[in-house]
């Protein structure tokens, strides 16, 4: 028989490699709740129509790479590509859209996109995000903004500026609803000038997004792209430019180093005004660890009452690859508890038993198995001590206490023996 494998672009976190992301998991809501974010968990799974609605019809997450299936009630699903539009449709199914509170989300969890797996690519990977809801002020995007540098510096990863080692935040402003057709129509009047040397996909972008061709990878794309975008002036209203100048001047307040980069187009539809992306300058085209921005009219696109909301997620597996290997020993027991006979066995266990309730980590024998096996099986799991118990430590009514460092060993009373290797397990 075919052995059967884990999916192309699919991983297991097997134990050695579960304490990194642990720790990021763990640094996150450290940060998240020092920013008065609270985590809310929505399903992997949800109506198709609640991506294709909120990413564009024409977003390649939707048209190449999202997970698309019918159920068994002939309902058309599919797995979350992102968490942005969940946490909208939670927000607004909960009637969290009709209070004019501000409400601040975190969630971590598996996302699906079936991209072309490689490093840092996967089909399953992980994010941890945030979104807030209920504020349009540009000094929103900011904390947010402060957020997701302190949560990266918490990572272990260094804040650069261009030409200086580290990732860099890229920044700008995709203005609102009614500047998007003006420079829509300013891009499609200069490519349509170009759209011979144009590669295939960005002519099929030029026809349903021409906004997109600023994100195609290839060199002759890119070099044509250059010169595409039309002044500010000619495009961003008034409201929007005082919105940048608000969150250039506050990050500069708050020494947020940023590149502006007029070129920056998120992969999905629902942004305005202000857009950002953390990248890591030495990884070429899959170079970004986060992004995010605003995104004012996606609560009121799926049916709720208007709200201004901005938001960012970070890659985690991007994070671990930025950090570099770093395997760990994963957390084992501390205590085995050997047996002499077969009899002891459930003997032994109870012992366990009443060390877990005192909070310490222990794996009891449950073979029967001569002691000099027990206690190489103690050695591999790591242990700091073994309790050994058999028929003539429970007649004198105690236990034997082997420090596996030292091999020292000593008789403990049982009335005592759980202190005693709560104090040893502490030095
Ligand atoms: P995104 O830019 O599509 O934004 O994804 C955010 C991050 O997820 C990326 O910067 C990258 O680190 C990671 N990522 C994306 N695709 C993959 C993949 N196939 N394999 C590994 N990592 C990947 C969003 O998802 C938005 N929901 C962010 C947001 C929140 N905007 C507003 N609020």
């Amino acid at each position: 028989m075919t052995p059967l494998r884990a999916l192309g672009g699919t991983s297991d976190i097997l134990p050695e490699e579960a304490r990194a992301w642990q720790q990021l998991e763990e640094k996150a809501r450290r940060v998240f709740h020092l920013y008065g974010y609270q985590e809310i968990r929505t399903p992997l799974i949800e109506e198709a129509a609640l991506f294709t609605r909120s990413l564009g019809e024409a977003a390649e997450i939707v048209t190449k790479q999202i997970y698309l299936f019918e159920d068994r009630g002939g309902r058309s699903v599919a797995l979350r590509p992102e968490g942005t539009a969940s946490v909208v449709r939670a927000f607004i199914e909960h009637g969290m859209d009709k209070t004019a509170s501000l409400s601040r989300f975190y969630y971590l969890g598996p996302m699906f996109r079936a991209e072309r797996p490689q490093a840092g690519r996967k089909r399953q990977f992980h994010q941890v995000g945030v979104e807030a809801l209920g504020s349009a002020s540009p000094y929103q995007d900011v904390e947010v903004l402060a957020l997701l540098v302190q949560i990266l510096k918490e990572f272990g990863l260094k804040m650069g500026s261009p030409g200086e080692p580290g990732v860099i935040l890229k920044l700008n402003n995709l203005g609102c609803r009614n500047d998007r057709p003006v420079m829509l129509k300013k891009l499609a009047d200069y490519f349509a000038g170009h759209l011979n040397d144009l590669c295939e996909d960005c002519r099929q972008r030029f026809k349903v997004n021409p906004l997109r061709i600023l994100d195609c990878k290839n060199e002759k794309c890119r070099s044509i792209a250059h010169g595409s975008i039309p002044p500010e002036s000619e495009w961003l209203c008034a409201d929007c430019r005082a919105h940048v100048d608000t969150v250039k001047k506050a990050l500069a307040a708050l020494k947020i180093n940023f590149e502006w980069d007029p070129r920056l187009v998120r992969g999905l539809d629902y942004y305005s005004r202000t857009a950002f992306e953390i990248v890591h300058p030495e990884w070429g085209a899959q170079n970004a660890v986060g992004g995010g921005g605003r995104y004012d009219d996606l609560v009121a696109m799926l049916g709720g009452n208007p709200t201004p909301a901005v938001g960012f997620a970070i890659g985690l597996e991007r994070i671990l690859l930025a950090l570099g290997e770093r395997e760990e020993k994963p957390q084992g027991p501390k205590v085995f508890i050997a047996t002499v006979t077969a009899a002891d066995i459930p003997d032994g266990m109870a012992l366990a038993e009443t060390a877990r309730r005192k909070g310490i980590s222990v794996v009891p024998n449950l073979e029967d198995r001569p002691l000099k096996r027990q206690m190489e099986q103690a050695e591999k799991l790591g242990c700091s001590a073994t309790v050994i118990r058999g028929e003539s430590e429970r007649a004198k009514g105690v236990v034997l206490l082997k420090k596996m460092a030292s091999r020292e060993q000593i008789e403990i009373s049982e009335g005592t023996w759980v202190e005693t290797l709560q104090k040893f397990l502490s030095e």
